[in-house]
């Protein structure tokens, strides 16, 4: 019997061991799903007609320090400096990758 509950806690204690690793190694948002986010307002590919600015055809450079200065207040927005907020530097950086390589 005590080795049953011996078991079962050595079980246990593996699942738990197993799901914090889990947790842990949660794969990154791809940066073709964050750049989804963008296309709301920035149009199909970036391809904005109206008011909002296009953003397609611009160099990773150019996207990651615009949204690098929108996040940190460097560059006056309405909209941008709160929406680049949301995102971690990392996520920013995979959305400078994703629009430069396909948004054209
Ligand atoms: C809610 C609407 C909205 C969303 C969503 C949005 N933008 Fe913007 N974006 C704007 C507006 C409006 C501006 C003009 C600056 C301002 O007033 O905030 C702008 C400006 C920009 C500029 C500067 C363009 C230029 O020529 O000056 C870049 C770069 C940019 N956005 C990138 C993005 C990226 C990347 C995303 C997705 C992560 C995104 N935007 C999502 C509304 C939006």
């Amino acid at each position: 019997m005590r080795s049953v509950i011996a078991t079962a806690a050595f079980v246990a204690s593996l699942l738990a061991g197993a799901a914090a690793a889990q947790a842990q190694q949660a794969a990154p948002i791809p940066g073709s799903v964050l750049a989804a986010t963008c296309s709301g307002c920035h149009g199909p590919a970036g391809r904005s007609v109206a008011e909002i600015p296009p953003i397609n055809g611009r160099t990773e450079q150019q996207l990651l320090s615009a949204m690098l200065d929108f996040k940190n207040d460097r560059r006056p927005a309405t909209v941008m400096n709160r929406h680049a907020k949301g995102f971690s530097d990392d996520e920013l950086a995979a959305i400078a990758r994703e629009i430069s390589a396909n948004w054209r």
